[in-house]
Formats: structure tokens, sequence, C-alpha cells
């Protein structure tokens, strides 16, 4: 079987670090070589971006720096990762990916979805992923878990309603791109939350395996 790339998406603490571990175990159960990895960051220049993203300190940065700066880590990522590791039939799984770009910057920030559009083109060429895994959760227990775990960084900061039109953004990706996207309720239990991925996870495998 072709490898495929992975993405999983949602606002903040809904628990997407969590379930990737789940969907590594699940992956390498099944004998595959996989390589988890996660947005902004995965190399060695894209994690110094991620830390000039995510620095609280940097309360300046505009709209177009933050955008711009995360297509230039993801550049870099694909190049020096993604690109070579699906070539190597090795799997991708990645927390999150450019829809988060375009319910964060996008639906967040208000930049027109066009404008990322373009970027998106010209970083990644066709490379799109397979399967997009939307952990859909109400904003305040997102924040209420994230919070329980560590300071806010420079985009925890936003308000509701920023987290909120996050979220409605991911939402209406889901519905427009039904094919990729398979959405998971963040809100039960974590180990309901594993069953019901699990059950995404064996559907996608028969289908993949009938191709
Ligand atoms: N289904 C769940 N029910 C209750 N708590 C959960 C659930 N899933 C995750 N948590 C807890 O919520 C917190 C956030 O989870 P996690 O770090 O996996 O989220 P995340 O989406 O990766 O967050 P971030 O956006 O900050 O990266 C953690 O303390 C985790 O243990
Ligand atoms: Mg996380």
């Amino acid at each position: 079987m072709q490898a495929k790339f992975i993405t999983v998406e949602g606002g903040e603490g809904v628990g997407k670090s969590s379930n990737i571990a789940f969907i590594l175990s699940y992956l390498k159960n099944k004998n595959l070589d996989v390589v988890s990895t996660r947005e902004p960051g995965g190399t060695e220049l894209s994690e110094k971006i991620r830390d000039l993203l995510l620095d609280a300190k940097n309360k300046s940065m505009i709209s177009d720096a933050e955008l711009l700066l995360m297509f230039a880590a993801r550049a870099q990522h694909i190049a020096e990762l993604i690109k070579p590791s699906l070539a190597q039939n090795k799997w991708v799984l990645c927390d999150r990916f450019t829809d988060a770009t375009y319910a964060y910057q996008g639906g967040g920030r208000g930049i027109p979805m066009q404008r990322i559009a373009v970027l998106e083109d010209w970083v990644q060429g066709d490379l799109r992923p397979d399967l997009t895994i939307l952990l859909d959760l109400p904003i305040e227990i997102g924040r209420q878990r994230a919070s329980e775990r560590s300071e806010p960084d420079r985009i925890e900061q936003e308000k509701n309603h920023f987290f909120e039109a996050v979220r409605q953004c991911y939402l209406q990706m889901a519905a427009d791109f039904p094919e990729r996207y398979r959405v998971i309720d963040a809100s039960q239990t974590l180990e309901q939350v594993q069953k019901d991925i699990a059950v995404v996870l064996d559907e996608y495998f028969q289908t993949c395996q009938k191709q």
C-alpha cells in the first residue's frame, strides 16, 4: 500500500497530541513505517520558526508576518521531512498542517482565504493530506484543558471570538471536503475518542485496500 499523509487538526487543547500518540501506535501495530511530526515545526529550522511564532513576547507580529512564517516553516518541513518520507513509503502523521493556517490566519485573523490558497499552491504543489482527523470541541472546554497544562503562548492568548472563528472554519472545511475529513467529537472521554478514531482508521484502511 502506498504510504499516506495523515493530519490531525483542531483548536487548543482538543487532544491532538494525546491522540497522535494513539494513532501512531495504531499504525505501528499494522507494521507500517511511520514518521510523526508537527506544525509549525518538524525540522530544526522549522522548530526555530515555531519558537518565533509562539513566543508571547513577540506582541508586535503582524498577521501577514505570521502567515508567511507559517509557510516558511512549512516549505522547509515539506522539503526536508514530509516529501522524502512519503517517497520512502513512510506514512506521515502530522499534528496540524495547512488547514490550521486557513482556520487560524484565515478564520481567526481574517486574512483572505484566496491569499492562503496562493501560498498553499506555491509551497505544496499538489501535496495535500490524504486523511484529516478533526477533533471538534466547544472552545471553553479546550481552553480549560490547555490552561491546566501550561501558560498560554502568543496565539493561545487570543480572545474567545478568535477561537470560535477557528472552530467554525474547521467545521466548514470538513463540510467542504467530506472525502478527506473525519470529524470526531472530542468532548467525550479520551477512551471514547480513541474508539471513534479506531473506527475511522479501520474504515480508511478498508477503502485503501480496495483501491
Ligand atoms: N478526551 C479528553 N478528555 C479529557 N481530557 C483530555 C482529553 N483529551 C486530552 N485531554 C487532556 O487535555 C489536555 C490537552 O490535551 P492535548 O495536549 O492532547 O491537546 P492538544 O490538542 O495537543 O493541545 P494544544 O493545542 O495545546 O497542542 C491534556 O492535559 C490532556 O491530558
Ligand atoms: Mg498538542
